[in-house]
């Protein structure tokens, strides 16, 4: 019987550096000798990033994002997630289910009991291994995110939220850190570069069988 892969996801506010470690970690994994599939959420297939444009810049209601972010996860972890963990491959998912605890619920002040019945429903089985919370203060989140616009980037609708807003989706991103510290490890990613890539490292060491 092949060993089941490891699922990890990468998780943070917009800003806070995610997907530069995303890419990383997925060439780290590689190095090691392992198969190892990079995605993201919400999208990761087709019918998912088209899901995406729509959550992106769509209006629409509170609830209605989360139904369609975990529409899209169902084909995802149906189509690929589920597959590659089964033949033994590592998965690095830019966001998941966290997300949607954090964005969604925190938020937009969607229920958390509504949540995690959609979570029940679309993945009972498939939970992250290990998931890396990318943690920088507000300010520094908002910095950057001024950067990109001033650098000719296009402001998507989450990025485009006001300061209070990012303040409730760090708190119920860090309350699940909290909740479930042996799954969800904090990361300053407010550090050097250098010094984020040697804790992910360690992390990553540990997960090893
Ligand atoms: P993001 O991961 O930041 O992509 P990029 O780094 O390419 O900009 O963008 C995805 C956005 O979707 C982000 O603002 C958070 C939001 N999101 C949710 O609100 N709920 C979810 O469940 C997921 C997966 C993402």
């Amino acid at each position: 019987m092949i060993p089941r892969g490891r699922f990890i996801t990468l998780e943070g506010i917009d800003g806070a550096g995610k997907s530069t470690h995303a890419a990383w970690l997925a060439g780290v994994i590689a190095a090691a000798g392992r198969r190892v599939a990079a995605t993201r959420e919400p999208g990761g297939t087709p019918l998912g990033e088209r899901l995406r444009e729509l959550l992106l810049h769509e209006p629409m209601t509170h609830d209605t994002e989360a139904l369609l972010m975990f529409a899209a996860r169902r084909e995802h972890v149906e189509q690929v997630i589920r597959p590659a963990l089964a033949r033994g491959d590592w998965v690095v998912c830019d966001r998941f289910t966290d997300a949607t605890y954090a964005y969604q619920g925190g938020g937009h002040g969607v229920s958390r009991a509504f949540i995690a019945g959609l979570e029940a429903f679309v993945h009972p089985d498939c939970r992250p291994d290990l998931t890396l919370l990318f943690d920088v203060p507000l300010a520094e989140s908002r910095a950057r995110l001024a950067r990109a616009e001033a650098g000719g980037r296009a402001l998507d609708k989450f990025e485009s939220e006001r300061q209070d807003f990012f303040a409730r989706v760090r708190a119920a991103y860090l309350e699940r850190a909290a909740a479930e510290p042996q799954r969800v490890r904090v990361v300053d990613s407010s550090r050097p570069i250098e010094d984020v890539r040697d804790e992910l490292a360690r992390l990553l060491a540990a997960l090893s069988p």
